[in-house]
């Protein structure tokens, strides 16, 4: 890089990426330390029950195997607010696959193999594991992820609906999903002089630091996590998880330090998923489809151990206009892993019902879809009363359909042909919270010039420590090459975690607020002359973030995608995706673009191939690996591109910034369904549009 200014706004490739494709970069279970050992993690075979028996024997009389941690030997734990978390602890089984014993060995071969050999015997109980509107465990939960109400209404739904000239009753389906990062999750863990060193594969080392706390009894300041590099984490990361902690209690059991690297087959299922969800979606109109009554009803699961509800039907709350609606959310409790945060948790589900609704709307009414989502716009959130921080819905809409080319469209379904295959287009429209939490940064600037500037946030692969660095070099004046960035130690200012993308807003604001805290001091205090021993100061954004006004606040997003359908193998194929959002003011072009694309491909995938499938007689999926677990490769669609609207804020936050680490999947299952059923004239309310449902 040249002497020249970098900012806010300026294209720029990620700091780490020569790193990251030389092999430099170091992730979780690559730190080496002398003495490793290396753990092995028992998984049960189980799904309900209790252990009744664990004979290591034959484990631990194979050659390099030093010990296997169980219940009846692990270092106790104390509890905490997640049971799943308290491991080792006790001999109950809630769920196949959870974590029973860890096999601790010389090398990672040794481990894998007594893992094998370890016998457990089990008292097993019946389970249930299959989601259904029916299930008479389904209830009302006292509140849904992460805090939302369960139910809202709003005027009279049922004498709104029951008036509407134009009814539309649907059920939609989703599946289980599995995160599947690149790098399944890991820790290497060590004591060293009595703090506790752990390398985490975490989307935030602050709360895993915490975690680990109370979990140990240990005060904060005698554990450090470290994560500079995490391949990848979708949500699955977002919770402290099981890695960090029984990699850490084997180091204190053996006194060595422990590596502990889960493999793909491990981690579907224990380490996060996607709950499935059954939605039944009412929608009444005039009959030129302005929307007179909403209505979004929500199932979801959740395991024994926790209640973790999807916020299924939140987004039907703010995206469309009409004066009578309600949600709600029923949740059951299954003999299965808890589900947990995967991109866009509620809004990408919810968004695949409420937005081939509105397709089938518009359908019925003969209106173009764009036009019927133009006509149901909304300048204060219908149900908060709240006027947004900015909503450049329409301008997405309007924009995405130039792009696209959307204006000439013939409506009609099934009738478009190119050889074998039928051809048509369909869109959806895309919300996703703005928000930011408050955060601890340092900035220091030396006496030769150059500046460090210091936050404990996690750079997933989204470009996180670039866009800081980007923000820091603004907020400096200086030029980039002076300025360096560190992130992924909980030894920094604390950090909320890289999730609910909350990330560049709410750090970038506290970056952002020491780096101009440190010019002004540099100025008043010392004439612009950098002090002998230079100059730190540390800042935080605690009080401003939690005292925001009371605004509505969202990025907004129009998604427009063509298909081809094979009429004789059912194959479908995406020749053109289009993305237009209105994100605020985008820091990283370049970066942010590829977040966008990421989270439209995910859809694509979700739309076309993804599914968890259970077998109940296991209680358990049976594709956990991506040879059996479908994602989309890049044969599937051939153009797939992002941009964005103008959508100055100077409402939701100081930097006018809008998080876009999850928008892209909002509404894009969506789109495609919308497309399938405008070539095919078939509607597949049930994800994944497999060719057996188009043939
Ligand atoms: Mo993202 S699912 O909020 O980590």
């Amino acid at each position: 890089m040249s002497a020249s200014t970098v900012g806010i706004g300026q294209a720029h490739p990620r700091l780490e990426g020569p790193a990251k494709v030389t092999g430099t970069a170091r992730y979780a279970a690559e730190y080496p330390a002398d003495g490793m050992v290396y753990g092995w993690a028992v998984q049960s075979s189980v799904a309900r029950g209790r252990i009744v028996r664990i004979d290591p024997t034959a484990t631990l009389a194979e050659p390099g195997v030093l010990d296997v941690l169980t219940y009846e030997n692990a270092p106790r734990l104390q509890s905490t607010a997640s049971s799943e978390l308290f491991l080792l602890q006790h001999p109950q089984v809630h769920y196949r696959g959870e974590f029973l014993a860890l096999v601790l060995a010389e090398t990672l071969e040794s481990a894998r193999e007594g893992a094998l050999l370890l016998r457990v015997d089990y008292d097993t109980e019946p389970h249930s594991s299959l989601l259904t509107e029916h299930h008479p465990g389904l209830y009302k939960p006292e509140k849904v992820n992460p805090s939302y109400p369960t139910d809202t209404g709003l005027g009279d739904f049922e004498a709104g609906y029951a008036a509407s000239e134009v009814q539309l009753d649907q059920t939609y389906r989703t599946p289980a999903y599995h995160n599947n990062p690149m790098e399944p999750h890991s820790a290497t863990a060590q004591w060293l002089d009595g703090r506790l060193l752990v390398h985490d594969s975490s989307q935030g080392g602050t709360l895993v630091r915490d975690t680990l706390g109370q979990l140990f009894n240990l005060p904060v300041d005698r554990i450090r996590v470290i994560s500079a590099h995490v391949g990848g984490g979708f949500g699955g990361k977002g919770s402290p998880r099981c890695t960090p902690v029984l990699a850490a209690m084997a180091a204190r059991h053996l006194g060595r330090p422990v590596r502990l690297a889960l493999t793909r087959q491990q981690i579907c299922g224990p380490l996060g998923y996607r709950t499935p969800t059954i939605q039944r979606v009412r929608l009444g109109s005039d009959a030129d489809g302005r929307l007179a009554a909403i209505c979004h009803d929500a199932i979801s699961q959740t395991s024994t151990s926790i209640e973790f509800t999807e916020q299924t039907a939140v987004l039907t709350r703010s995206l469309y206009a009409a004066p009578n609606r309600r949600t709600t959310h029923r949740v059951t409790r299954l003999d299965v892993p808890t589900p947990s945060w995967m991109r866009a948790p509620g809004e990408c589900p919810g968004s695949f019902a409420l937005e081939c609704a509105m397709d089938e709307l518009a359908v019925a009414c003969g209106t173009d879809p764009v036009e019927l989502r133009i006509r149901n716009d909304t300048e204060v959130d219908p149900e908060e009363g709240l006027p947004f921080t900015s909503r450049n819905l329409v301008a997405c809409l309007r924009e995405g359909a130039r792009r696209f080319g959307w204006a000439d469209r013939d409506p009609a379904p099934g009738v478009r042909r190119q050889g074998r295959c039928l051809v048509g287009t369909g869109m959806a429209s895309a919300i996703y919270p703005a928000r930011a939490a408050g955060a601890h940064a340092c900035a220091r600037v030396n006496p030769d010039g150059t500046y460090e500037v210091g936050i404990n946030a996690t750079d997933i692969g989204t470009g996180a420590r670039t866009a800081l660095w980007l923000i820091a070099a603004d907020a400096l004046a200086v030029p980039g090459e002076r300025v360096t960035v560190d992130i992924g130690d909980s030894d920094l200012p604390a950090a909320f975690v890289a999730g609910g993308s909350f990330g560049t807003a709410g750090w970038g604001w506290a970056v952002d607020k020491a780096c101009r805290t440190l010019r002004r001091q540099l100025q008043e205090q010392h004439g612009g002359t950098v002090p002998a021993d230079g100059l730190t100061v540390r800042v935080d954004t605690m009080t401003e973030a939690a005292e925001q006004p009371r605004y509505a606040r969202y990025a907004f997003g129009a998604h427009f995608v063509e298909v081809r359908v094979d009429m004789d193998s059912g194959e479908v194929r995406v020749p053109r995706m289009l993305g237009v959002f209105a994100t605020g003011r985008v820091v990283n072009p370049t970066t942010a673009r590829s977040q966008l694309i990421g989270g439209m491909t995910m859809g694509l995938s979700m739309a076309l191939h993804e599914e968890g499938a259970l077998d109940q007689r296991f209680g358990d999926w049976v594709n956990r690996d991506l040879a059996t677990y479908h994602i989309a490769s890049c044969a599937d669609v051939e153009q797939i591109d992002a941009g964005w609207v103008d959508d100055p804020d100077e409402r939701v936050n100081p930097l006018g910034v809008k998080g876009l680490g999850e928008i892209g999947i909002v509404g894009s299952a969506a789109a495609v369904a919308n497309a399938v059923y405008h070539a095919t004239g078939i509607r597949v309310r049930e994800l994944p549009i497999q060719s057996d449902k188009l043939v």
